[in-house]
């Protein structure tokens, strides 16, 4: 077993739980200004970010690893939703930089089962990846004030 890729999903785990985090801090701050619709999408990528670390704790147990997910990094929570976008936009691209370093390992090891779950993962974020990058181009086309307007 690699500790190495050990390594590697427990800190994917401690991501995904700082991800939920951060999702579910963005939904309660939506809820709080009326934002309705970006309060649902805040809460559905809050379950799948809990869904993904389910899923790699799953993997650490079956690997007879232990999972390490006491630790969630210190979410910066901002009320700026602009702000918020980008934020989750740069947490998302260095996440999907992530699991294509696990995948790359998984395979090193020649782990497949790992290496399996690292790409289902892996392409839930790419999605949230192409719906932040959705919501960033809005915001600069329609202006804050008229993307805000969408949202309630
Ligand atoms: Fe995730």
């Amino acid at each position: 077993m690699s500790q190495n890729l050990i390594q590697t999903l427990n800190d994917l785990l401690v991501n995904e739980l700082t991800a939920s985090n951060r999702c579910l801090a963005h939904a309660e701050l939506c809820d709080e200004h009326g934002y309705g619709r970006l309060l649902e999408a805040h809460e559905r990528r809050a379950q799948e970010e809990m869904a993904h670390a389910r899923a790699l704790i799953g993997r650490l147990i079956s690997l007879r690893a232990r999972p390490q997910p006491a630790r969630p990094d210190p979410v910066a929570v901002d009320v700026d939703i602009a702000r918020q976008i980008r934020g989750d936009l740069q947490a998302s691209e260095a996440t999907v930089a992530g699991y294509h370093q696990g995948i790359q390992l998984a395979v090193e090891a020649g782990d497949q089962g790992t290496r399996e779950l690292l790409e289902n993962i892996l392409r839930e974020e790419q999605e949230q990846l192409s719906w932040l990058q959705s919501q960033a181009n809005q915001v600069e086309r329609l202006g804050l004030q008229g993307y805000l307007r969408q949202q309630a």
